[in-house]
């Protein structure tokens, strides 16, 4: 996990993990944080984390940085597409989905 911070104290966040695919030769990262204060939205910052993100899994040989977003978050989804993100495969127009299970109640 890497953790990348705006200011000091810090006003800003971007957590970032890297794991082995076996699709890519490099690592595939995901964003797992990238926050804000409030009172610092609209300037710049998340926009500067989100680039240095990209740069550090670009140095350690990543080629894919993925990001999960709640559906009804307009302002974030806005965010990640000017930068260049997508929700849909190429040649698809449906977007794709997120599924998880909480294992930790699982009968087997
Ligand atoms: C999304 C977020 C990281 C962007 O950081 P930022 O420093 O405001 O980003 P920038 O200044 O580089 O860019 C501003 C863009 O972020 C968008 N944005 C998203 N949420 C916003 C918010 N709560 N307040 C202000 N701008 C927001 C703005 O609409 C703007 O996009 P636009 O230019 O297309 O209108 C920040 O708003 C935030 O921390 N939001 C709450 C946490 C969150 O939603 N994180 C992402 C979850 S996956």
């Amino acid at each position: 996990m890497i953790a990348l911070l705006a200011g000091d104290p810090a006003v800003a966040v971007a957590l970032l993990t890297l794991r082995p695919n076996v699709w890519y030769q490099g690592p595939v990262a995901l964003l797992d944080e990238l926050y804000v204060a409030p009172g610092l939205r609209g300037r710049g910052l998340g926009s500067t984390l989100l680039t240095a993100a990209e740069a550090i899994t670009r140095q350690r040989g990543g080629e894919l940085l993925e990001i999960n977003v709640d559906s009804d978050d307009i302002d974030a989804r806005r965010f990640y597409e000017r930068h260049g993100y997508t929700n849909t495969e190429p040649g698809q127009n449906q977007p794709l989905l997120y599924y998880y299970r909480e294992l930790t109640d699982a009968p087997f």
